[in-house]
């Protein structure tokens, strides 16, 4: 059922290859592609799994809306330039690349992968006065962490900062452990699958599984939250007594479980659950590919013996899965347009979510301090 869906939409749940997209795709978005998309610049999005580059190979991605060419030097360092030739804007990746240069398919100008500067037209004669040099191809700062090259979206028509904050990296707590990375597409714009990542409601009804709930077991609760920078904190708190992993977890330990849950800009939710030497921590970004369409990447680690990274997989894509035919759903009926409601207290996180991002712009635009739209500790209550 699910191939299906995805297929219908050109989707793909694949742990590896990003969707190559095309040129008619985006045109289908109409009349939003010039507006404001709502974009969040100048912070770091995943871009490809690091296993994905290699050799003299080219990659493509594309994040918010910017088509990119990734690869990786002979020395193994990746790279990031927009995919787009400063000559006549053919797709650099159609070129050639060397280990260190990139070379243009239509009229061989050569790029150096890492500065992007150019440092060949070979078309040049010896009467020419043009200062190669100063011609560059768009490059973005790239890193690699947790599995993943990062690519720091500077805005369109800047020039990345001097000095660029390291890419996030998930926390871990031992020097020996397991990790694993699983991705998904959803067809919506990235405000909707951040909304639906910190929705605490929709779990007894979307992620019923014989493994996690079932819709009977919804309850009313009672958490803690605080600000933290460009973000907030679900308090350090004992975890849903009707998830059936939590109280294996219990079990096996003998301790208390604690489990912290962080949300923050542009795009980050991130969980850490601790028992007693135990530890489980994952992250989930859901970063803006189109206008419409963005996409998971989950990353999660841990050091418990009991749980094999297969047997974790398996989970992971069914929930991820959940995800993303709900989200399939509800861009049918976004489609029309409707009218939407952020009701309390299950979406005041989403609430937040929209406060923090509308003062991360507005001081950006005055020069500012950002003002942090939660003031103190909140309790919120719901039920699920
Ligand atoms: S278009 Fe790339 S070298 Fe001319
Ligand atoms: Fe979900």
């Amino acid at each position: 059922m699910t191939r299906v869906w995805s297929r219908c939409l050109g989707l793909s749940m694949s742990e590896a290859v990003p969707t190559i997209l095309h040129a008619d795709d985006a045109a289908a978005k109409g009349p939003t592609r010039d507006a404001d998309a709502g974009f969040l610049w100048d912070f770091w999005y995943p871009a490809v799994l690091s296993s994905e580059i290699h050799g003299t190979r080219l990659v493509t991605a594309m994040l918010l809306e910017v088509p990119l060419v990734l690869g990786r030097t002979a020395e193994g360092k990746a790279f990031a330039m927009r995919d787009s030739c400063p000559h006549r804007g053919i797709p650099l990746s159609y070129g050639h690349f060397d280990g260190t240069t990139v070379e243009c398919s239509y009229h061989g100008w050569r790029f150096d992968a890492c500065t992007a500067r150019c440092v060949e037209i070979p078309s040049l004669s010896s009467q020419d006065k043009l200062k190669v040099e100063r011609i560059f191809a768009g490059h973005y700062p790239c890193e690699e962490k947790d599995g993943y090259v990062w690519v720091y979206m500077t805005s369109p028509g800047t020039r990345p900062p001097e000095k660029v904050p390291c890419a996030p990296a998930l926390p871990v707590f031992s020097k020996r452990y397991k990790i694993t990375q699983l991705e998904c597409e959803l067809p919506s714009h990235v405000d909707q699958g951040i909304i639906g990542l910190m929705d605490p409601a929709h779990g007894p009804f979307v992620h019923q599984s014989w493994f996690w709930r079932s819709k009977h077991s919804i309850h009313e609760k009672q958490k803690q939250f605080e600000p933290i920078p460009y973000g907030f904190r679900m308090s350090p708190h004992s975890p849903s007594s009707n998830s059936a992993p939590y109280q294996l977890l219990k079990k096996i330990t003998g301790e208390g479980v604690t489990t912290t849950i962080d949300f923050v800009l542009p795009n980050m939710r991130l969980e850490e659950i601790h028992s007693g030497k135990m530890w489980f921590s994952s992250r989930a970004t859901v970063t803006p590919v189109r206008w419409d369409l963005c996409r998971i990447d989950f990353v999660a680690a841990w050091n418990l013996p009991f749980l094999p990274v297969s047997l974790f997989r398996m989970f992971g894509k069914t929930f991820l899965r959940q995800d993303q035919e709900t989200m399939i759903k509800q861009a049918e009926g976004l489609k029309h347009d409707p009218k939407l409601m952020l009701i309390d207290d299950a979406d005041r996180p989403a609430k937040w979510y929209f406060g923090l991002k509308a003062n991360l712009l507005e001081a950006r635009r005055t020069g500012g301090e950002m003002v942090h739209p939660i003031t103190g500790s909140v309790t919120l209550r719901w039920r699920s």
